[in-house]
């Protein structure tokens, strides 16, 4: 095999250690028969059983008094936003670069998402452009902390604090990641985590919501629950909520995968400062800004800018295509900003209220579209868990892609 060919045209890969995700051992096997055993499969009242030793135990890791466990991400991001008691009509600000499921809640609450730009650095919502955005309608700030690169929080608390405004992380992406010290997820009104198979902490679906707030906590646990009130009977239904419990497995796995987390977190972190160093000596290769207000990133992704004129004018799909090929698992980034998504330009919004007069056809956050169709790209968090030889050998796949002229 020619070695100095790519890997896409039949050359010998650069990277040929596979970086497996999930990981596990007989521990979470064991635990899943235990659960079998026990014959009792769901979230139930009893101390011991392992929903509630997981909200406890995510609690206190993450910092704040309560957790709710739920079917997903997107739903603890739904009650999230129902739990505040927003009004149809009332107005979310969130970031166009994320997944969907950031802004399709806000109008599953009946209410306005309403985009605001990203910074180019971070890839985060740029908060110095948050405040044009804020109306006499607006609720709340969906900050998302982007591949686990923690938002600018103070400012963005101060903007929310200002106009008496409520903030939810999204912090779907930042299991264990810190700002200031700080847990993210902690630092708003609530945070919401995923444990989709991807995610840094995962049992295959699942999501949590957490707070500090006793009423907001009351309120989301009683929406999952289908609308019952903790001391009252199991008939009586307060307010419209479903189910949306997690059940016992999801529980079971996820406490076995915590023992890992702070340990991954930690060597992700490690792996990404180390990328970010050996990236910037490559032209055409700029990493995020990770601030020294970033003490633990979480690299859900290890997102960089791809500069196409320093690798012949190769578009960013066809780099990741080829990257992917040595090896080097990655992913070609949202191709879209998510106002250009069929569901926003032809407002496919149901029955929810959204008022006539929005219009997601004259959107336009130049950061995010340069982002999703010229330069934003990025490495998946398994590959974070090599060594720093895997890190020098994802730089080396990158040069050996610069280093050919490809016509495709
Ligand atoms: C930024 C972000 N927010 C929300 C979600 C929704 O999480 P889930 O897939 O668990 O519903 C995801 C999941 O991919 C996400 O990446």
């Amino acid at each position: 095999m020619d070695k100095s060919k790519l890997a896409y045209f039949g050359g010998e890969k650069t990277v040929k250690k596979e970086f497996p995700w999930p990981v596990y051992s007989d521990k979470e096997k064991k635990l899943i028969v235990k659960v079998v055993e026990s014959g009792e499969w769901g979230k139930s009242s009893n101390p011991d059983n392992y929903v509630a030793k997981f909200e406890n135990a995510f609690a206190s890791y993450i910092g704040v008094k309560h957790a709710v466990a739920m079917v997903n991400g997107s739903v603890a991001l739904r009650l999230s936003l129902l739990a505040l008691d927003v009004k149809p009509g009332d107005e979310v600000i969130v970031p166009p670069m994320t997944f969907i499921a950031t802004a399709s809640i806000v109008v599953e609450a009946n209410c306005i998402p309403v985009f605001v730009d990203i910074d180019p650095r971070t890839y985060n919502i740029d908060p110095d452009k948050i405040e044009s955005a804020i109306t006499p309608r607006t609720r709340a700030i969906i900050p998302v902390h982007f591949g686990g690169h923690a938002c600018e929080m103070d400012k963005i608390m101060a903007i929310a604090k200002r106009h008496k405004i409520a903030v939810i992380e999204d912090a779907c992406h930042a299991h264990g990641a810190e700002y200031k010290g700080t847990k993210l997820g902690s630092i708003g009104d609530a945070g919401c985590f995923s444990f989709q198979s991807s995610k840094n902490l995962t049992c295959g679906e699942g999501g949590i919501a957490v707070t500090n707030d006793d009423a907001l906590f009351e309120m989301i646990k009683s929406l999952h629950n289908c609308g019952r009130k903790t001391g009252r009977e199991w008939y009586e239904h307060f307010n419209l909520g479903c189910n949306y419990r997690m059940t016992q497995f999801q529980a079971a796995i996820l406490l076995c995968q915590m023992e890992r987390l702070k340990e991954q977190t930690e060597r992700r972190n490690e792996n990404g400062l180390y990328l970010s160093e050996l990236l910037k000596k490559v032209e055409g290769i700029t990493p995020l800004r990770a601030g020294s207000e970033i003490t633990l990133h979480s690299y859900h992704v290890y997102p960089f800018r791809y500069d196409k004129s320093k690798f012949h004018n190769l578009p960013k799909s066809k780099f990741a295509l080829l990257l992917a090929a040595e090896g080097v698992p990655c992913f070609m980034g949202y191709p879209e900003p998510l106002y250009r998504q069929p569901v926003f330009k032809e407002k496919n919004f149901l029955s929810y209220a959204i008022p006539e007069y929005v219009n997601y056809s004259d959107v336009h956050c130049p950061e995010c579209e340069k982002a999703c169709y010229e330069e934003g790209m990025w490495i998946s968090q398994n590959a974070l868990l090599g060594t720093k030889k895997d890190m020098e050998s994802f730089v080396m796949a990158i040069k050996k892609i610069q280093n050919e002229k490809v016509v495709f």
